[in-house]
């Protein structure tokens, strides 16, 4: 064997002489000295060679053939295999060898209708030179008590307990789960005890997990039009089929819903503060859905996004307090009144369900980040979160009247109720809100057209315009821009 003539092995280094041996071979392969497909000497003819023990060969074949350089072949002896490691992994070459032929992928239906539907847009923030949003949706990022926040999460990232290192509680951080009823018992008058809450990513993490839960493929589920696209998203992402169902001053117009399909499964609706129009469910409504849910055995997804936001009186009761026939599950997210970026919310489920929504969470992850949920938790113990929402509630309030002073002006009809962190701007009958949206933001504005987040053609055209992340200087210069814009619609 040619291959180690001009090699010595040294056994006075501390390398072991079998990993001189498959770095040796190692090279030879890859530099190209030993071919694919060449065979190598037998151990014992190695051994002999190199004045080692056949252990060490037999030690150095192995490392290379369980990294793939080498094959053994059964009777016919060890071989260098035809495909090398280095061809799969050096870029260059991987390309050039895996062809990309056209093949047709096959998507799932669910992901065909996913992909074919509206999504909500993302809202650009913070404002620029450029383009200033008046975006839906973003709560006021400047007025965020982040020094409180980071000062929490060190103390938590330093002092993190090894069983806090763990896989993560399924259903979420057990101090969090009982700040979460609690507030939500006092606040929004919800019946539940802390073993019904479950911390999810989200909204979103919600309804996919309620969705998975409750939902077969094609059952139907109201949903309120105009209404929140991502939510629409996650019910077609397990396969319901949608019913347009319209809301009017009073909500969702829960006889439409009946006529148009009685035996629906579920039904999503955002009763505290109408997503994107801004009522609140009536209380004839509440009752009416709460006894159509009852008789039809289905399930009632109350979506209460930002119920916190109340600026004439206390916030309503939520809808799951009326409840007293487990219809109704329960939504809430820190996205409003924390940041979006956090991806926490919580899911309060009826008692008899907790094991089927346990049971699926794990099918789809083992619970959520640990340290922002133990943060989470102490800043609501110590009250930083009740207080940052008594706060936000007075900076929304004013927020929302410069809003109003500066777009009084505009050719808009506003409709602007005391809750949320956007109001509405109706269009003149006949213009088309897209056009009006895409002109503004050609003018350096971004505002949402209201028939973005429809089903069915609306009536008329409206345009949603966010005021909680914006301060009053950028509101009332996004307000100079869009009178321009709309003044070039309405030419
Ligand atoms: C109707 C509605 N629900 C929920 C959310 C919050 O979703 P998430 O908690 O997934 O951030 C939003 C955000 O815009 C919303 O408009």
């Amino acid at each position: 064997m040619t291959l180690f003539r001009n090699t010595k092995l040294k056994p006075e280094i501390a390398v072991p002489l079998y990993q001189q041996i498959y770095d040796h071979l190692r090279i030879a392969i890859v530099e190209g000295q030993l071919r694919q497909g060449a065979k190598l000497p037998s151990t014992r003819a190695l051994a002999d060679e190199l004045g080692v023990s056949r252990n060490t060969i037999l030690n150095a074949y192995d490392q290379l053939a369980a990294e793939g350089y080498l094959e053994h072949i059964v009777r016919k002896g060890t071989f260098v295999t035809q495909f090398l490691p280095e061809d799969f992994m050096a870029p260059s070459q991987s390309v050039s060898r895996i062809e990309h032929v056209g093949r047709s992928h096959r998507l799932s239906k669910r992901t065909d209708a996913v992909l074919s539907a509206p999504r909500m847009p993302v809202p650009s923030y913070p404002p620029t030179k450029e383009i200033i949003a008046l975006p839906v949706g973003i709560p006021a990022l400047d007025a965020f008590p982040f020094d409180v926040w980071a000062k929490l999460m060190s103390r938590h990232a330093h002092g993190l307990h090894p069983s806090a290192l763990n896989y993560a509680q399924l259903v979420g951080y057990r101090p969090l789960r009982e700040a979460i009823a609690e507030h939500v018992i006092v606040t929004r008058h919800v019946n539940c005890t802390p073993e019904q809450v479950f911390i999810v990513a989200g909204t979103q993490g919600a309804l996919h997990l309620t969705a998975q839960v409750l939902l077969n493929p094609g059952d139907s589920v109201w949903v309120e039009d105009p209404g929140y696209p991502n939510a629409r998203n996650a019910l077609l992402a397990a396969g319901a089929r949608l019913v347009s169902v319209p809301v009017d001053g009073e909500g969702i117009m829960v006889d439409t819903g009946i006529a148009r399909a009685p035996r629906a499964r579920m039904a999503y609706v955002t009763p505290s503060h109408q997503f994107p129009l801004g009522m609140t469910l009536s209380l004839k409504r509440r009752f009416a859905i709460l006894d159509w849910a009852k008789r039809a055995n289905a399930y009632i997804l109350e979506d209460d996004y930002d119920g916190e936001y109340r600026f004439d009186g206390h916030p309503l009761a939520a809808l799951q307090g009326l409840d007293n026939h487990d219809s109704v599950i329960y939504m809430g997210t820190f996205s409003k009144v924390l940041f979006p970026a956090l991806r926490l919310g919580y899911l309060i489920v009826p008692t008899a369900l907790i094991d089927a929504f346990l049971a699926m969470r794990c099918s789809i992850g083992v619970g959520l980040p640990r340290l922002e949920q133990t943060v989470l938790a102490e800043f609501i113990a110590d009250g930083h979160f009740t207080r940052h929402i008594r706060r936000m509630r007075t900076l929304y309030a004013e927020r929302r009247s410069a809003l109003l002073d500066a777009a009084s002006d505009l050719p808009l009809e506003l409709e602007a109720p005391h809750t949320g962190l956007h109001l509405i701007g109706w269009l003149a009958a006949g213009v088309n809100d897209r056009a009006a949206a895409k002109c503004a933001a050609e003018h350096g504005v971004d505002v949402v057209p209201v028939s973005k987040l429809a089903i069915e053609a609306m009536p008329r055209g409206g345009l949603v315009l966010g005021y909680g992340a914006v301060n009053q200087q950028e509101i009332e210069e996004g307000v100079r821009r869009l009178s321009a814009a709309l003044r070039a619609v309405y030419e």
